[in-house]
């Protein structure tokens, strides 16, 4: 955990978070890091904080004295965005300090009450308003709703062109003593980028489309420094980040990459018998595949997966008339996210009954997930030479129409 100088006047304060469930629900076997700035002209200015997960705020109160900040100093506490991962130590806050002014977006307000009971000093700003801290430097703000609350505004200092749009832009992986993109080898850039796919499609996929908005409202703007409220600081190639949310965005709908996710489930190995047939045939076909086995695997990972994927292989067995259970849940997930357009196909096992399309139709059609599916293939029991030819060419079949959506999307 540590401080540093983001740019003239710009500090930015860190937590990094491990072993924990992030929003309590996904796992991040990297962590991820707090971001919080301290932006200082004749006034003083916070943006953002971190959680108030156990001596968090300590750290952070620590962290403002070696930059020479004492906490009475701040004058203004910005909230761009109201998730307690970020507003959570306003609580600890106010406890030292009780006149401040909190800056923060309308549909906020109410917020601000529920979770801190805080209904005074609270200025609100919306597009186009500025705050002046004076010494040149101006503060503007922009609405982004729902990236990734409907209250979240992002903060532009005018000043040095830095940017602090809370979430969007940001990624999961704790970060160390080197915070910014100018400090990192192409390995570790590699790695922050694979760490922003899982954030983006775990976290703010379902309102790619609001991201979308987002991006292109902060197009306009002479942009030097991208400063997210976790992950790494954008200050040698901003619009790489940028760049690389566009193409997070345009994952919902797909075509994606030149990828394919098996999910796979088997109750007594039957349906596992097809798999590495299948695997073997999208790989033959100069295919990327993702192999996922359910419950095992974390939804964080098979959603990091099929985010950026065009094709889908479900794998599962019929269970009591229906499909295997860890998988109707899992593609009921990606339906919530609206991870839409796939190419898809479905094989596997059954005894006594089949059953399991008519779930996968239902959940499908629920979401308006618009995949499309080549023929199915379910076996009785175990598979036989025949059928695992059937996945071998079903697989080709799919590939095929993967690198035909992919060809498309790129003309
Ligand atoms: Fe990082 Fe939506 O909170």
């Amino acid at each position: 955990m540590n401080v540093t100088t983001v740019t003239d006047g710009i500090y930015r304060l860190s937590a990094n978070m491990r072993d924990i469930l992030f929003e309590g629900l996904w796992p991040i076997p990297n962590g991820v890091s707090m971001n919080s700035y301290i932006v200082k002209g004749e006034k003083t200015a916070i943006v953002d904080g971190v959680c108030g997960w156990d001596g968090v705020p300590e750290t952070l109160f620590a962290q403002l004295d070696k930059i020479d900040v004492p906490l009475e100093s701040i004058d203004y506490v910005i909230v761009n965005h109201m998730e307690p991962d970020h507003s959570g130590w306003i609580e600890d806050f106010k406890k030292i300090r009780q006149d401040f002014t909190i800056v923060t977006s309308q549909k906020a307000v109410p917020l601000m009450e529920a979770f801190f009971d805080i209904t005074n000093d609270i200025m609100v700003v919306g597009d186009g308003d500025t705050l002046d801290l004076g010494d040149g430097r101006v503060l503007a703000f922009a609405e982004i709703p729902n990236v990734h609350w409907p209250e979240t505004i992002a903060t532009f200092d005018t000043k040095s062109g830095t940017l602090m749009p809370c979430d969007a832009f940001g990624s999961f992986g704790a970060v160390e003593d080197a915070p910014y993109d100018d400090q990192l080898t192409q390995e570790q850039i590699d790695f922050f980028e694979q760490e922003a796919v899982r954030y983006y499609s775990n976290i703010v996929a379902a309102f790619s489309v609001p991201a979308r908005k987002a991006i292109e409202k902060a197009a306009p703007l002479p942009i030097k420094i991208i400063a997210p409220g976790h992950g790494i600081v954008w200050r040698k190639d901003p619009m790489k980040i940028v760049n690389d949310y566009l193409r997070y965005t345009s994952y919902q709908k797909g075509p994606c990459e030149e990828e394919v996710t098996i999910i796979w489930g088997s109750m007594y190995g039957n349906t596992e018998m097809a798999v590495e047939p299948a695997v073997k045939a999208l790989e033959a076909e100069g295919l990327k595949v993702h192999v996922h086995q359910v419950p095992e695997d974390s939804w964080g990972d098979i959603i990091t997966s099929v985010w950026s994927s065009t094709g889908v292989v479900l794998a599962m067995p019929t269970y009591e008339y229906k499909m295997f259970p860890p998988m109707a849940a899992i593609l009921d997930e990606l339906g919530k996210k609206k991870v839409l357009n796939r190419k898809a196909f479905r094989f596997g096992s059954y005894g006594w009954s089949g059953g399991a399309q008519k779930e996968l139709d239902e959940i499908v059609q629920k979401h308006k997930m618009n995949w499309d599916f080549i023929e199915p293939l379910e076996f009785i029991g175990k598979p036989g030479e025949e059928d695992f030819q059937t996945v071998r060419d079903r697989c080709v079949e799919l590939a095929k129409a993967v690198k035909e959506a992919v060809a498309l999307k790129e003309r």
